[in-house]
This record gives structure tokens, C-alpha cells and sequence, in this order.
């Protein structure tokens, strides 16, 4: 096997039209019901990956900073993996930087784990075909196998053999458009989506919701094959409430100051009060969250501008601001 030992990989964040909420495998992140993703463009994190015999550890950077002691574990434990698979010693020097902010509710994990499977498996020499990357970056984070295959993804609860993200269709197949809004004064949040997962069964209403998602999801992979957004739209909304409504009626694990998941801030009710509000007045632009207080909006790319307009008179007022996405491509290499 040739190994070029070092390697440079870009993904984007997904975000999920039909959302990932609990597990029936937390050690291998298998999920509990099937989702729907498509990649935001706007955002994007590059991992360059170098492995050397120069280190006795790994030596892990995220944007300019050594990382704290959780994340070296989630990376190291997901080297590791690479390592057994490619039967290869060495450490290795991961680089990494995202141009969007962590923790408001946009995936970085998601980006994070997608470039750096693909970094660290082309750098030791493994040549993964796309179903072997996307179950490889599930490991390191369940949503970041959807952020493999390029445009919208559809990821299938099953056994490992079948828990990969697969195409839906490819990035050109709708011009809609995801507008993430995002604050500056709000908190970081206090649960992670992790210990999200593992809460949610604890919810009374967790069941309902997965007994729900079997026909919402394929009323919304036909709406978004058909690129209908007045039938998607409410569905993606109802179903972001129903997992905020399970993730606030549940009870994590070592959290006892809380009794319930609260990801939403003020300003993610103001910007959905508003939503609702521009919606009377005409306008087709929806809105979905997702484990964090921003709040995104899908519109078509010819409402694109009076959305704009609208928002950036709120988030004046919300101390917010916003990054544009079409659907994007999948994980890649670069130079
Ligand atoms: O991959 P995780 O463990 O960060 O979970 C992602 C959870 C949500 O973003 C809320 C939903 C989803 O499907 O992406």
C-alpha cells in the first residue's frame, strides 16, 4: 500500500431537513430513525493531516489553538481508528479550521469529522470507497456521515452495514437557498447534541415522535425531489419542533440544575415568530433549528433578496448576523 502520510481534506456542515435524535447504538452512533440532509456552501472546516514518526502523540490544532482535553480524546480516538484500519504506528499533526463559529447550533462535528476521515484515511494509504468514508465519520460523529456524498443526503437507520449516508440528489438539483442566522449575545449551551441523543428516550414523547417520522420523511423526500418548498417547508418545520419538544421534555445524564433541554434562546423564537410573520405577508420562507440556538431559513433563490432584507432590519435588533448557503458539495481532497 503506498501512504503519502500526509493529506488536506475540505467539508461542509449539513444541515438535516429530517433531524438525527437518538440511538439504538451509542458506542457506533447508529441512529433511531432515518434522516435528510443537505450541505451548506457557505460554511466550510479544512483538515490537513500529517502523520510522522517526529511525534509520540497526536498533535491536534483547531483553528490556532491546541485542543482541549475532550476534543484530543474524540480525534485521537478517531485516528486510532484510521490507524487500525491502515495497520500504521505513527501520530499525526492535524491541523484544522472552520470559517463559521462553533457552538451555535451549526455542526461543526459534523464538517469536522467529514474532512478529517477522508484526510487521515487518504494520508495512511486506505483508499475508502464513499459508503466505507461516511461509516468511518460516523464514528467520530453520527451526522457527519451525511456530510460525504455531495447536495442532499438521505442516512438510513439499519445495522452498521447499512448506516451510511447516501445521495439523494446532487447539489444542482434545487436552487434553494439556507440562510443561518446566528447571535452574538447568546450563551453557549449547556448540553451537548451527544448527551441530546442519549436523553432523548427519557422524553414521553419520543416515541410519538419516532412513530411519526416513517411518513413525514417520505412525504418531504418526495416534496424534495419534486422541489416543492410549500409542501417541505411545514414538514421541516413541524419537524424541528418535535425534536425540541422531545429534547425539552427529556432528562440528560448528569445535568441535575436542569429539567429539560432548553437549545433555544429569545432571539431563536424572535426569528421564528418572524418567519411566521413574513409568511402571512406572502413570503414562502421556512425555518428549522437545529441542537443550538440558530435558527436557519430555506427559501428559493428568487426570494433570496426580500428574505435578506427583512432579516437584516431583526438581526440589527438581535445582535445577530447571517451566512448565506446553497446545497453543497461532499467531502474532498485539496491540494
Ligand atoms: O451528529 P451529532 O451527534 O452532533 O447530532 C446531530 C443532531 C442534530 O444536528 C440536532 C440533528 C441532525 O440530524 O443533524
Amino acid at each position: 500500500m503506498s501512504r503519502p502520510l500526509s493529506a488536506a481534506a475540505v467539508a461542509h456542515p449539513n444541515l438535516a431537513l429530517i433531524k438525527y435524535w437518538g440511538q439504538t447504538n451509542a458506542e457506533r452512533n447508529l441512529p433511531a430513525n432515518d434522516s435528510l440532509s443537505v450541505n451548506l456552501s457557505g460554511a466550510q472546516t479544512r483538515t490537513e493531516v500529517r502523520f510522522t514518526s517526529a511525534l509520540t502523540d497526536d498533535d491536534i490544532t483547531l483553528n490556532g489553538v491546541a485542543a482541549d482535553a475532550e476534543t484530543r480524546k474524540r480525534v485521537t480516538a478517531h485516528l486510532d481508528r484510521v490507524r487500525a484500519l491502515a495497520q500504521i504506528p505513527l501520530r499525526a499533526r492535524v491541523t484544522s479550521r472552520n470559517d463559521f463559529p462553533a457552538g451555535a447550533g451549526i455542526a461543526s462535528s459534523a464538517s469536522a469529522f467529514a474532512a478529517l476521515s477522508l484526510a487521515a484515511s487518504h494520508a495512511a494509504g486506505l483508499k475508502l470507497d464513499a459508503s466505507a468514508l461516511s461509516r468511518l465519520a460516523r464514528l467520530g460523529s453520527g451526522s457527519a456521515c451525511r456530510s460525504i456524498p455531495d447536495g442532499f443526503a438521505y442516512w438510513p437507520t439499519g445495522p452498521e452495514t447499512e448506516a451510511y449516508a447516501r445521495q439523494l440528489a446532487p447539489p444542482e438539483h434545487w436552487e434553494l437557498r439556507i440562510i443561518t442566522t446566528y447571535f452574538r449575545r447568546t450563551a453557549p449551551k449547556m448540553v451537548t447534541s451527544l448527551e441530546g441523543h442519549r436523553a432523548a428516550p427519557t422524553s414521553p414523547f419520543y416515541r410519538a415522535r419516532l412513530a411519526q417520522l416513517p411518513q413525514r420523511l417520505a412525504r418531504a423526500r418526495n416534496a424534495l425531489l419534486d422541489r416543492d418548498l410549500e409542501t417541505i417547508g411545514p414538514l421541516v418545520e413541524r419537524e424541528a419542533i418535535s425534536l425540541h419538544a422531545v429534547a425539552m421534555t427529556s432528562q440528560p445524564v448528569g445535568h441535575p440544575e436542569i429539567s429539560g433541554i432548553y437549545y433555544w434562546a429569545p432571539e431563536t423564537l424572535a426569528v421564528i415568530h418572524a418567519v411566521q410573520r413574513w409568511r402571512r405577508d406572502g413570503v414562502p420562507v421556512y425555518f428549522t433549528l437545529d441542537a443550538g440556538a440558530s435558527v436557519h431559513l430555506l427559501c428559493e433563490a428568487a426570494t433570496q433578496p426580500t428574505v435578506e432584507a427583512r432579516l437584516t432590519s431583526l438581526l440589527e435588533d438581535l445582535h445577530g448576523t447571517y451566512f448565506i448557503s446553497r446545497p453543497g458539495r461532499g467531502a474532498r481532497l485539496v491540494a
